[in-house]
């Protein structure tokens, strides 16, 4: 296993970190194509990020970024879509154009040509580095448990604790969706290089499983122990088990 283990402080030295390696990413390839994700986790990273490119700014006109997933049913310019999401915490900052900043459509009414559609697109662009979060459960993207490893951008049912932990983005529990399109774990794979980060106690089962786990469909995140090129960004709190 050639995975990169970064150890930090906290959640403030993890977003610190990370938007570094972001930064100087970017600085290195100004026409980067960067995978990225939402949820709590990254948070941090963008806002330090915006930051540093505020203070010190890179060309950033070339670039282009791909999400991770999207939930069905919600227009772009819901509220709580990852859309939205992801305008108001990067690329609104960033004056990022909606042509350089590509996310599955959650709303379209054809799901079946929608997956095709990104993952055409990914496969025709490429990802340089991809950025992950991880679920409790391990799921990376949406691909919960038991998503097979060989899997493309699909559509998923969500797990009830996946519905549960996202929850709090929400007014209430049952505004949830129930489904997502996510790109799938032979996407995810893909990209030349991956950075994963965790935080928290929660997470702890998942990153022990990445370093100590069966590589194994009922841990998602297992899938990663063969790709050549991934550095993982862990808080004390998430290497608790390790
Ligand atoms: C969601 C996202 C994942 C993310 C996970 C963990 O399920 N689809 O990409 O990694 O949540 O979220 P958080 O970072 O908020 O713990």
């Amino acid at each position: 296993m050639t995975i990169k283990m970064q150890h930090v402080k906290d959640y403030g030295e993890m977003s610190q970190k990370a938007a570094a390696f972001f930064y100087e990413a970017i600085h290195s390839n100004p026409k980067i194509h960067l995978g990225m994700a939402t949820g709590g986790t990254p948070s941090g990273m963008y806002q330090e990020l915006i930051h540093k490119l505020t203070e010190h700014p890179l060309p950033l006109g070339a670039i282009k970024t791909f999400n991770l997933d999207e939930y069905v049913g919600l227009t772009q310019d819901d509220p709580n879509s990852y859309y939205t999401f992801m305008r108001e915490t990067l690329f609104a900052p960033l004056k990022l154009s909606r042509n350089q900043t590509y996310v599955p459509d959650g709303r379209t009414t054809d799901h079946e040509a929608e997956c095709t559609r990104y993952e055409n697109l990914l496969d025709t662009h490429g990802i340089d580095v991809q950025l992950l979060g991880v679920g409790a459960n391990g799921h990376i993207g949406f691909n919960e448990p038991g998503t097979p490893f060989h899997s493309t951008t699909h559509v998923v049912q969500l797990n009830p604790s996946t519905r549960e932990a996202n929850a709090r983005f929400f007014d209430r529990q049952e505004d949830v969706p129930t489904h997502a399109i996510t790109m799938g774990i032979a996407s995810i794979l893909k990209a030349k290089q991956i950075v994963l980060l965790a935080s928290g106690e929660t997470k702890s089962e998942a990153i022990f499983q990445l370093l100590n786990g069966t590589m194994s469909e009922e841990w998602p995140i297992t899938a990663l122990q063969h790709h050549p090129d991934v550095t993982v960004m862990v808080d004390e709190a998430a290497a608790s088990k390790i």
